[in-house]
């Protein structure tokens, strides 16, 4: 939650003490530069070893609560019929409303299996926005992902509250153009992931429902955000101050067909599910569980998480659970915008997104602006960010770029993991980065993998400007005497 000073100031606040630490070091800048160049300006390879803040991703690097940990002493080890994972499909049905549930590994696992099930090769796929490893399985399967966003998502600065909805029309659209039978399931993500978190209304979700509804087509749920989403709902919609998380979070499973998460954001533990109402849908996943995953009652996980995951799950509705990421987030890119720096607003979940774009016009899409403005910022901060434009789209059949609607660079606040101090120094350093933009030039591909190439891809900074905005850095920041205070 946030508090307001006396001074007026609001400020988020934890309502959570820590109780065990990890310790982090942050490196001078010649070692920073030196790991950069190592990893190939991708930083995806670099070692948490040479990280200050890690805020690559918000996905299983949360912290767990005490309860979480309590639980995992306390499982049935079973290959079959583990009453763990009964416990876990209890908890699926009192927080998210569905009957029928199934683990999987992480959710990827879930990617892969739903459009295996459920689509066919030149199949279509509508959705409010792209994942990476959606999109990656689904067109790994013949059948071709459809965005169809409305048109403001891509503006970046924005006071829209919901930039994540689907455009209804264009989705009548779609269903004019391909017919029914070509759209294997309709596919909303909560807190739109790659759009800079942002989230979808209940209007929308209703809206989607009755069309899909009339046009007899399944609708799906990527609820790994599904917590932020509901929080911002409440902050945002009207209709819903007054209702509670869970209550949010239960009218929007009560909307869809099938549900799936990657448990790795709002449950804080490393795996996933697939949990639906409609037996018939979740019959025909069933059977391929065992194939892919594991069997029935445990989909690739082990028991430990997965009994943290049931307490994950009944604590993911918490307010202050589901805002936590989203108040730390909101003071982070507010207080960005004071300066000038563009990011994505308004502020969503998941972390704050700078517009590489805006940041750095010089470098043009097949320079990369935001893996280089992601690079660049590790070597001024040791914060390790995560890149979110052209490197993350994999080239097309013919080889050529896919230069992605926007180019940015991902900041994630991990839930319950950084403090404000943490947050104060992404904001001091982003700033610092901003007076030294000139300094930063683009990238090109060293290596480069057929595949979700952001992963495992490496590059070079063109004309070696890491090495320049470094002896800047070390010039200005490291330099300086410290200022001692001295006894009197
Ligand atoms: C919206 C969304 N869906 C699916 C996934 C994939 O989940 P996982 O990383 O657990 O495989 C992610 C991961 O970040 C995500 O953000």
């Amino acid at each position: 939650m946030s508090i307001r000073l006396s001074s007026g100031k609001e400020i988020p606040i934890e309502m959570h003490k820590t109780r065990m630490i990890q310790k982090i070091q942050l490196k001078p800048v010649s070692e920073r530069l030196k790991a950069i160049e190592e990893a190939g300006y991708n930083t995806f390879l670099l070692k948490t070893k040479d990280i200050f803040l890690d805020m690559l991703t918000d996905s299983g690097v949360n912290a767990m609560s005490d309860n979480q940990f309590a639980a995992m002493m306390n499982v049935d080890d079973a290959y079959a019929g583990s009453m763990t994972f009964y416990d876990f499909a209890k908890a699926v049905e009192d927080v998210l409303g569905f009957k029928y549930t199934m683990n999987v590994h992480q959710g990827r696992a879930a990617e892969h299996l739903l459009p295996k099930v459920f689509a066919k090769e030149g199949d279509v796929i509508p959705t409010n926005y792209h994942f990476t490893t959606t999109k990656a399985h689904i067109e790994l399967l013949g059948s071709k992902v459809l965005e169809i966003y409305a048109d403001l998502a891509l503006e970046t600065a924005s006071k829209h509250p919901f930039k994540g909805n689907m455009d209804p029309q264009k989705l009548k659209n779609v269903i004019k153009k391909y017919g029914r039978e070509k759209i294997a399931f309709v596919r909303m993500e909560a807190t739109t992931n790659l759009l800079g978190g942002q989230p979808f209304s209940m209007e929308n979700l209703k809206e989607i429902r009755r069309i899909c509804t009339e046009n007899k087509l399944i609708l799906v749920l990527d609820g790994s955000l599904v917590g932020e989403n509901a929080y911002l709902i409440k902050q945002r919609e009207k209709g819903y101050e007054n209702k509670t998380v869970a209550e949010i979070i239960r009218e929007m499973c009560s909307l869809i067909d099938l549900y799936y998460m990657s448990g790795r954001k709002n449950t804080s533990v490393r795996g996933g599910c697939i949990a639906s109402n409609n037996e018939e849908l979740f019959n025909k996943i069933k059977p391929w569980l065992p194939v892919y995953e594991g069997f029935f009652t445990y989909g690739g996980m082990s028991m430990r998480e997965i009994g943290a995951m049931a307490v994950g799950m009944r604590e993911m509705v918490d307010p202050d659970v589901a805002g936590c990421s989203v108040e730390q987030i909101k003071y982070f890119v507010n207080r960005l915008t004071e300066t000038g720096i563009p990011v994505v607003t308004p502020p969503g979940g998941l972390g704050c997104h700078l517009d590489a774009k805006k940041f750095l016009p010089n470098i043009p899409q097949s320079q990369y602006p935001a893996g280089a403005l992601t690079a660049a910022l590790y070597i001024a901060s040791g914060i390790r960010g995560m890149e979110r434009g052209t490197v993350s789209m994999d080239r097309d059949k013919d080889g050529r770029e896919v230069f992605s609607d926007l180019e940015l660079t991902r900041i994630a606040v991990p839930r319950r993991v950084y403090s404000i101090s943490h947050i104060e120094y992404a904001i001091d350093r982003i700033n610092w980065l901003y007076k030294h933009r000139d300094m930063i030039k683009g990238l090109k591909f060293t290596y480069e993998p057929p595949v979700l190439r952001f992963f495992l891809g490496k590059l070079e900074a063109i004309d070696n400007w890491g090495k320049t905005l470094g002896a800047a850095y070390r010039k200005e920041l490291e330099e300086q005497p410290t200022v001692t205070v001295r006894a009197p």
